[in-house]
């Protein structure tokens, strides 16, 4: 009984000295849409988060939500295609990614911090000029309300991490005329990591990290290979929207870059309180 008692306490002691360097800190992190769909998961990642600010690191949320997306557009008969990882999003789209990111991912997102202990507050990118965005061409197609980001303003996040409180922010943006943008949540991730300065910025998808061509989980990607690793195809889809996150934020000053599988429970704290972590760093 007291050595299963002592074997708690020399785990607490073994997290002091990150516990010590992270307090103060931002941490960023990218709750993806995939990483959500296992309930106890998605419990432990709340708990996760709490835990973490509680020892004083100012903890910012920025959530996905495709599958949730895809459901909703189902059930309404909206068809829905996509062109390297972003969904074109016509006006009827874009409806709709709003109601689910906005009304329902965000607040499920929120309500669970809160029942776990904690205090979260939600806001989407077009709540007090958060996120500002341009419209924009993917592979010289127009995609609809597909945006990237141009303009952060930072000082309500800042308020509510200074205040205690965990924001956890929806991709939608809104665009010089106010019209609202379908934001990919890994780049408004990047673009707010990159100007908070945070420390690091930590992206919960459903795989264990990039793979490479043979299908092995990378520990360390440089990022002056992700050009070519695209070209040959090694990374599709959902993931090269992350890879150009991660490289714009190492390249704006975050420390480090995390891609972690967030369907593992306390996948979080076993990146942040071990030495080698777990997931690929983007360097
Ligand atoms: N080289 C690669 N290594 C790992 N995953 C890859 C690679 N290339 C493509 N992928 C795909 O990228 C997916 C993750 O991106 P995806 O956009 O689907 O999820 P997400 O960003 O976590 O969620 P959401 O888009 O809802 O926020 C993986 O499930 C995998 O299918
Ligand atoms: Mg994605």
């Amino acid at each position: 009984m007291i050595e299963a008692l002592q074997q708690k306490a020399a785990t607490l002691i073994e997290a002091l000295p990150y516990m010590r360097r992270f307090a103060g800190e931002t941490l960023v992190v990218k709750y993806g849409g995939h990483a959500m769909s296992n309930d106890e998961a998605a419990v432990s990642f709340a708990q996760d988060l709490v835990l973490l600010q509680s020892i004083g690191i100012k903890v910012v949320v920025v959530h996905g939500g495709g599958p949730q997306i895809q459901t909703m557009l189902d059930r309404v008969g909206i068809k829905s295609t996509f062109k390297n990882g972003y969904r074109v999003t016509d006006e009827a789209t874009m409806e709709i990614v709003r109601m689910v990111l906005v009304g329902k991912v965000n607040q499920e997102i929120v309500s669970r911090i809160n029942k776990v202990g904690g205090r979260a507050m939600g806001l989407s990118g077009a709540d007090g000029g958060l996120l500002i965005g341009r419209q924009v061409t993917v592979g010289g197609e127009d995609v609809g309300r597909v945006g990237v980001i141009e303009q952060v303003d930072d000082s309500e996040i800042r308020l509510l991490t200074d205040g205690g409180l965990i924001p956890v922010i929806a991709p939608v943006a809104v665009d010089a005329d106010g019209e609202p943008l379908n934001i990919n949540a890994d780049l408004a991730a990047g673009a707010v990591a990159a100007h908070l300065k945070a420390r690091k910025l930590l992206l919960m998808t459903d795989v264990d990290g990039v793979l490479d061509a043979d299908g092995q989980v990378m520990s360390t990607l440089e990022s002056a290979d992700i050009g070519r690793m695209i070209d040959d195809g090694t990374l599709s889809g959902g993931m090269i929207p992350k890879m150009k996150c991660s490289a714009d934020a190492v390249a704006a000053g975050v420390r480090k870059v995390h891609i972690v599988n967030g369907r593992i429970k306390h996948a979080m704290l076993l990146e942040l309180f071990t030495d080698s972590g777990v997931g690929t760093e983007v360097i």
